[in-house]
């Protein structure tokens, strides 16, 4: 049984099949529409989505399955005191495959040792997302065509931000990428990122407060929001949460096929007036994010192959 709790549980030919596959089902969505016909889906979201959760139920009831679950801890069994190693040992008694989101990092890796079914970490705290990854890979994929020899600019809260942990992780190991971090000095980059994932894997990177600086260079800008609800004051949010807002006037800086991805919700970080711009790519991302995980529900379940 695999469970994804982390980008690299799948090695780089997994993550292409799964590229390819996203892109039969966006080509054909009818064909894959009984794949999964009796089978249950459970989201177990113990903070707060929209998109992550819809599109995961909207991807089991693409392929003829069902879903059940619960959007807040509070209206689970958590609020009792429930262990998230007993809520998911019942849960696999009711479901075939299931998404956990959770504040604590390392939250689905618990419960993946607990369960008897596939668990996907849809979130954990403010480590890893690698549902998002998948998405983002899909789309910078689609955009571009290739996931190597890109200069990708991460930006915004880069210290909390799991989407941008997760991406880095999976990015690195496409040759020609290299990576430009834009944050200020008190939301970079985790110290285990830099050492363990850039340093350690000879990773061209820089790390600069300016975006303006960085633009010109990008073929792919990642705007984040700040993680408010990761704070450990309301002062510090309020003093940073503007620290970037990305205009018209500043996209002119940029290249002409440079898109704009955010795993949303968007809070100031990107003036609407930015999303008529051809290069805002980031609602076309959400669509994708439901492709990758009718791909990914399919390959937990070992049902893509008899597709
Ligand atoms: C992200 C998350 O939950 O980490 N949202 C998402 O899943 N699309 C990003 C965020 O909340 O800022």
């Amino acid at each position: 049984m695999r469970h994804l709790l982390n980008p690299l549980d799948f090695t780089v030919e997994e993550i292409d099949e799964l590229l390819a596959l996203a892109g039969e089902i966006e080509k054909d969505p009818s064909r894959f529409a009984h794949v999964c016909d009796g089978k249950k889906l459970a989201t177990c979201f113990y903070e707060p989505s929209t998109r992550t959760r819809l599109s995961f139920e909207s991807a089991m009831l693409s392929l003829g399955g069902s879903v059940l679950g619960f959007a807040s801890a509070d209206s689970s069994s958590a609020a009792k005191g429930e262990s998230i190693a007993d809520t998911i040992r019942i849960i696999s008694c009711y479901a075939d495959i299931c998404a956990v989101r959770h504040p604590k990092e390392g939250a689905a890796l618990v419960a993946s040792l607990h369960s008897g079914i596939p668990v996907i970490n849809a979130g954990d705290g403010g480590h890893q997302h690698p549902t998002q990854t998948l998405t983002d890979l899909l789309t910078i994929h689609s955009l571009k065509g290739r996931l190597s020899d890109l200069t990708i600019g991460l930006c915004g809260d880069l210290k909390f931000g799991r989407t941008v942990h997760s991406l880095i992780n999976a990015l690195v190991r496409y040759p020609g990428v290299r990576f430009i971090l834009i944050s200020p000095p008190e939301l970079k980059i985790p110290e285990y990122i830099r050492q363990d994932v850039l340093r350690a894997g000879h990773v061209e990177f820089k790390e600069l407060g300016n975006l303006d600086e960085a633009l010109p260079e990008l073929d792919i800008l990642y705007m984040t929001r700040v993680q408010r609800e990761r704070f450990f004051n309301e002062e510090d949010y309020i003093r940073l949460k503007d620290c970037y807002i990305l205009t018209p006037k500043k996209m002119k800086l940029a290249k002409e096929d440079m898109y704009i991805l955010h795993p949303l919700p968007r809070v100031n970080e990107i003036s609407v007036e930015v999303d008529k711009d051809p290069r805002a790519a980031y609602f076309r991302q959400a669509q994708y994010g439901v492709y990758i995980r009718m791909a990914l529900i399919m390959k937990l379940l070992e049902v893509e192959k008899r597709c």
